[in-house]
């Protein structure tokens, strides 16, 4: 979470002005006085209770007085600031609306604010409800390796390990993935899960070397462990064709909207990255967790996830582009044509997008659109690279064949010293689109 949004002593500046309206210099709570059991939970039971709940991933609980009440300074910092709940698309309505999103609306956000201010009082006590927790049925299931999670250390994963499994999605005719659900094991410890699609007979990133011999690389730096190290996606190199899952906690299943599904071709591998945060964990923890995907055998749009990065393209050239150290704003932009990947479809709809930068991404903006009238597809105020989203739009763009992407990666290089190049790497950037689209499967060819 950005510290640097954390607006302290804001509670005391407020908790003044409020009493200034007072007639008492120590006004009791009064009758009107917002309580945690009338006023807090009911947000909290929408908004927060599933990670901040026993077993979950938030690292108090908000479903006991006490904790919330211990907490309340924080919890009027985190939403004032819009780092909690997590979710990094700006959602006030200026760049699209999303669905399942975890967006605190501004009256929630109100609420808990006077709450707060009014004393964070506890009211008449009564039974909370947690959330249920649904999973997709009809799915078949990937079950992660029983898995010792190890905090790699250092500046960019001292609590972490990023870690990639191979899996076999075992179909022998092209299936369509057309949701998925995540179960963690030790919820604690699961702060996202991606799974990308990967070609091992295609060649990697580096030129005349497949993916499946980057990847018996990546994994034979650690034999003794399961999988491999990724920080990025399916590991340094490794070319990746889609990425149909991006899942964290809090977000449920994801059913792919407008009848659409992401085809798995037969000999395609799943490679499956889970983010372990031992920050709230530090002893040994085992993990196993369960991914599910829905095949189906036909679907009336085909999903084609296009991951579009020229930063990380600029990598194959004489000079590639490298980010000036030493700036609290370095900018990247970028543009396509929807034309570049689907010729003259007419039928182009885009559905939503996945933003993806490192550690010092700060700003993301994506516009879509015929060039003289293009409309915002992705507005991010503040990145977190701790929590990916893949957003949904409720409305689908429709796209023209004159229709282009524009996007603008904003980085914050103030703490480096020397360039940053593009790569997958920890210490490298990326300003990468996951962009989801849907094609009518009768325009659609593999
Ligand atoms: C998707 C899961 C999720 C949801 C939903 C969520 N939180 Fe959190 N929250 C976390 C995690 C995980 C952390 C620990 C920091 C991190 O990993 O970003 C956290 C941290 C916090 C913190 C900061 C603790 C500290 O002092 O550093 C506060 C306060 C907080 N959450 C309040 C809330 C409130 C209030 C809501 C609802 C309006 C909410 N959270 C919704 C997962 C969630």
């Amino acid at each position: 979470m950005p510290r640097t949004l954390i607006v302290t002593g804001m509670l005391v500046v407020l908790g003044a002005c409020s009493n200034e309206n007072d007639q008492e210099p120590n006004p009791a709570p009064t009758s009107s006085a917002l309580t945690y059991y009338g006023d807090a939970l009911p947000v909290f039971e929408q908004h927060c209770l599933q990670c901040h709940q026993a077993g979950g991933i938030g690292p108090f609980r908000l479903d006991r007085y006490a904790d919330a009440e211990n907490h309340a300074g924080a919890i009027f910092d985190q939403t004032q600031a819009r780092a909690m709940p997590p979710w990094a698309a700006t959602s006030d309505g200026s760049c699209q609306n999303f669905s399942h999103s975890l967006a605190l609306p501004d009256e929630a956000r109100a609420t808990l604010a006077q709450w707060v201010k009014d004393g964070a009082a506890e009211g008449t006590p009564r039974s909370v409800a947690l959330p249920s927790q649904p999973s997709l049925a009809g799915a078949t299931e990937f079950p992660t390796p029983v898995f010792s999670p190890v905090a790699q250390g250092g500046e960019l994963a001292q609590f972490d390990e990023y870690r990639c499994f191979l899996m076999d999605p075992g179909v022998d005719d092209v299936r369509y993935i057309t949701g998925y659900d995540v179960e963690p094991g030790t919820p604690s410890v699961i702060h996202h899960v991606l799974v990308n699609i990967v070609d091992p007979a295609a060649e990697s990133d580096e030129p005349g070397v497949t993916n499946a011999e980057v990847m018996t690389a990546l994994h034979a730096q650690s034999p003794d462990r399961e999988g491999w190290p990724c920080f990025g996606m399916a590991g340094d190199g490794v070319k990746v064709e889609s990425v149909p899952v991006v899942w964290a906690p809090g977000q449920g299943v994801v059913e792919y909207p407008g009848e659409s599904g992401v085809p798995v071709v037969p000999g395609r591998k799943l490679v499956v990255q889970v983010h372990y945060n031992l920050a709230d964990n530090p002893g040994p923890i085992t993990d196993q967790s369960v991914v599910r995907l829905r095949l189906a055998t036909t679907v009336p749009n085909v999903g084609v996830m296009v991951l579009e990065d020229q930063l990380l393209n600029t990598l194959f050239e004489d000079t590639p582009h490298a980010l000036a150290p030493g700036m609290a704003s370095v900018t990247y932009s970028w543009q396509t044509h929807v034309s570049d990947y689907f010729g003259n479809i007419a039928d182009v709809k885009l559905y939503g997008v996945m933003p993806h930068m490192h550690q010092r991404g700060h700003k993301f903006r994506m516009d879509v659109g015929p060039s003289a009238d293009p409309a915002c597809g992705m507005d991010v105020q503040s990145w977190d690279f701790h929590w990916q989203h893949m957003y949904f739009y409720t409305q689908p763009l429709a796209m023209t064949p004159d229709s282009q992407i524009n996007v603008t990666c904003d980085f914050d290089t103030s703490a480096e010293t020397a360039p940053v190049l593009p790569g997958w790497g920890t210490r490298n950037e990326m300003c990468l689109a996951a962009m989801y689209f849907t094609v009518p499967a009768a325009d659609f060819s593999q």
